[in-house]
């Protein structure tokens, strides 16, 4: 199986992207205060729309999404569309949206943060053994260290759908120094494939599929398709 990543940048962002959105996307456009956080949320619903309309041969802007919460069906969940499984992420500069067409997916960016204190965050986020093992590191190692628990946990609580309701501390993955794999997470009973991808020294980032087997990931710059 092979799993589309599109990378964008925050300087992919025009304004003329926005006329792709639909009314609550601009809302939520609208309502980010920072610049930023405009540019990415921005580029993540252009990216997912001008895939799906070049694939399904629509206008983007015609594209159906449905974003709705489960807990609050505010259209604030995790993204769905006929014919695609779809998942996305941003974090400093880097926007990623992974697209299969039958298999569900998450995908975690995450900016490394060198100031974080990663031994409080282990507390409310690493089971017993991820804990004791971050511990184990150099001081000036373990914010990378966590970064990457964090997001091939994310990753997979993401691609299930759980997000954050979920409790990461019993979503247990392979050490950072490892091959990333789902160890135990008794939420979820079904087969999971994670990867870490490369997206740049400063970041972290993993890919889970819900599947038997291994993925493909294709990387695709989504700047062109973003100008076009
Ligand atoms: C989404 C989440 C898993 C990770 O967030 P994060 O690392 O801060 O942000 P990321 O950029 O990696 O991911 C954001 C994307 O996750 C998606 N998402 C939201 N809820 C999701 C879920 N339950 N499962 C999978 N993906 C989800 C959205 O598409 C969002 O993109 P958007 O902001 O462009 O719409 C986490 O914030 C979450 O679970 N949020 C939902 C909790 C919440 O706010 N509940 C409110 C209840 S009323
Ligand atoms: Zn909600």
């Amino acid at each position: 199986m092979t799993v589309e990543i599109w990378w964008a940048r925050v300087r992919d962002a025009r304004p003329e992207l926005a006329a792709d959105l639909d009314d609550a996307e601009k809302s939520r456009l609208a309502a980010y205060a920072r610049d930023e956080d405009k540019a990415r949320f921005l580029l993540g619903a252009a990216m997912i729309r001008r895939v799906l309309g070049q694939r399904f041969i629509k206008a983007p802007a015609a594209v159906k999404l449905d974003r709705s919460c489960p807990d609050c069906s505010r259209p604030h969940g995790k993204v769905t569309s006929e014919g695609m499984q779809l998942s996305v992420s941003h974090s400093g500069d880097l926007i990623a949206v992974a697209f299969h067409p039958s298999t569900a997916v998450g995908v975690d960016v995450e900016l490394v943060d060198p100031q974080i204190d990663a031994d409080s965050l282990a507390g409310v986020s690493l089971g017993e053994s991820e804990a004791k093992y971050l511990a184990t590191l150099e001081p000036g190692e373990r914010a990378r260290a966590f970064t990457t628990y964090w997001t091939r946990k994310e990753a997979v609580v993401k691609a299930t759908g759980d997000g954050i309701r979920a409790d990461l501390r019993k979503v247990i993955v392979s050490a950072p120094d490892q091959p990333p794999v789902l160890v135990e997470w008794p939420g979820y009973g079904g087969p999971v494939q994670l990867v870490d991808l490369q997206a740049g020294h400063e970041y972290a980032a993993a890919l889970a599929v819900l599947s038997d087997e291994a993925p493909d990931v294709r990387s695709i710059d989504a700047g062109p398709l973003l100008r076009s």
